[in-house]
């Protein structure tokens, strides 16, 4: 029988402000509490969004009136927090990455088949526009068979966060722990997953204390990783994760999609569709159709790629692309925050749904290791010079 969900946000940092207003007003929505080990955060949150605090995240596993955990702490922390929530029967939304560690995204998924409790792991890239028209056009056949594509993760450490710059432990993350908004992108598209991967990294060569060893918690001095991914439908896809890089917007991008039929690419508000004909190709600006409408209305302006390259209009406006998909959200999200291309409120509503329902969403378990596990694999393979290496896979959902 459906339940509405009581649900406990976990980190009360920079990113889940974002989001509790948009549980609190799920129509599946009964109550949520706020978490954080740092006092001072959740009683910030408290005062602004007028919800209660859980002191411990040890206290919302005991308490049978929530059934459902959202997990908002740094990044490396997820797989263990969202293990023990669901061991201890709650529903998980996380964000993202799944899990550090290969055999954690395994144990997520042996414990979702084990309780049929929802995971899902909040990817914003599978919502963004350049990713679901890549994904649909695809599905159609435009595009042909999948041979190769690019999509890449580009966000400069000086623009992150300053809790996060702060804790430097933990900054210096290998960039490749941090996978999903790239590989989510290409491979959602593509609709395929990866069975090996080659990468090379980039030394950092700063010196200002984060991608140094003896100061990061992984002693891990590469800030750029890049890669080559052999998908299982036999296509090859470059993956990018890039920290020091002199580029803004958008940070995660499909820059190339080609099929042996048709084409993409993608640079700086411009979206092209190429389709092979018996002469050539036909090209089609399809711009409009997928770049924020705010976007769009600002395009003859003089000013126009350098604002897109600052990322203007890339938070909260819908795009033409995202109309369809914008049907089923509840009438209640329509005076409600977004973020990050217009994908949170999807996300929410994919969650919400799913769990109440006693479903698993789009991106479950199973999607979240496909989309987390590439990256894990190939920061190894950077430290092993470049060997090229298997990517373990846990299977899909469906397939089940
Ligand atoms: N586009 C995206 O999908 C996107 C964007 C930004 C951040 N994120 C992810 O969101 C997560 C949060 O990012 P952030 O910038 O808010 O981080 P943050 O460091 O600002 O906040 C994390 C908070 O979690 C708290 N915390 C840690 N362990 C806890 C525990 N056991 N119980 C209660 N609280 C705990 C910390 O005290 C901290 O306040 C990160 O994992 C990041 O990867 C995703």
């Amino acid at each position: 029988m459906s339940r509405k969900l009581t649900v406990a946000i976990v980190g009360c940092g920079d990113f889940a402000k974002n989001f509790v207003n948009l549980f609190k007003g799920h129509p599946f929505v009964e109550k949520v509490y706020v978490c954080d080990i740092i006092r001072s955060k959740a009683e910030g949150y408290r005062k602004k969004f007028h919800v209660d605090i859980i002191d411990t995240f040890e206290t919302i596993l005991k308490r049978e009136d929530i059934n459902a955990v959202a997990i908002f702490a740094q990044r490396h922390l997820h797989g263990p927090l969202a293990m023990k929530a669901l061991c201890a029967g709650k529903h998980v939304y996380s964000a993202v990455p799944m899990s550090s560690k290969v055999e954690e995204c395994q144990k997520i998924i042996e414990l979702v088949k084990r309780t049929g409790l929802t995971y899902m792991m909040g990817e914003t890239c599978y919502y963004y526009p350049s990713s679901m028209y890549c994904r649909k056009t695809y599905k159609e056949g435009v595009f042909g068979k999948f041979v190769y594509g690019e999509s890449q993760y580009h966000h400069d450490i000086s623009h992150f966060p300053k809790d996060f710059l702060a804790d430097r432990r933990s900054t210096g993350v290998p960039p490749f722990y941090y996978p999903t908004h790239s590989t989510a992108m290409i491979l959602a598209a593509a609709d395929s997953f990866v069975k090996k991967v080659a990468a090379f990294g980039y030394v950092d060569q700063e010196h200002d204390g984060i991608y140094e060893e003896g100061v990061n918690q992984w002693d891990n001095i590469y800030s750029n990783e890049y890669s080559l991914m052999l998908l299982d439908n036999g296509g090859t896809a470059r993956v990018n994760e890039c920290r020091r890089i002199g580029y803004k917007a958008p940070s995660s991008y499909v820059s190339a999609f080609y099929g042996t039929q048709g084409a993409y690419q993608f640079n700086n508000a411009q979206h092209l569709l190429t389709q092979k004909t018996k002469e050539g190709v036909q090209l089609t600006d399809v711009s409009n159709l997928i770049n924020p409408i705010e976007m769009t209305v600002h395009k003859d302006e003089a000013d126009f790629q350098e604002n897109v390259a600052n990322h203007m209009w890339q938070w909260n406006c819908f795009s033409p692309q995202q109309q369809e998909e914008i049907k089923r959200l509840p009438e209640s999200y329509r005076e409600l925050e977004n973020g990050h291309m217009a994908s949170h409120q999807f996300l929410i509503d994919d969650f919400c749904s799913a769990a109440y329902q006693g479903k698993q969403p789009v991106i479950n378990a199973w999607k979240a290791a496909r989309y987390t596990i590439p990256g894990l694999i190939a920061h190894q393979s950077v430290c092993r010079g470049g060997e090229t290496m298997e990517v373990p896979d846990f299977g899909d959902m469906d397939t089940e």
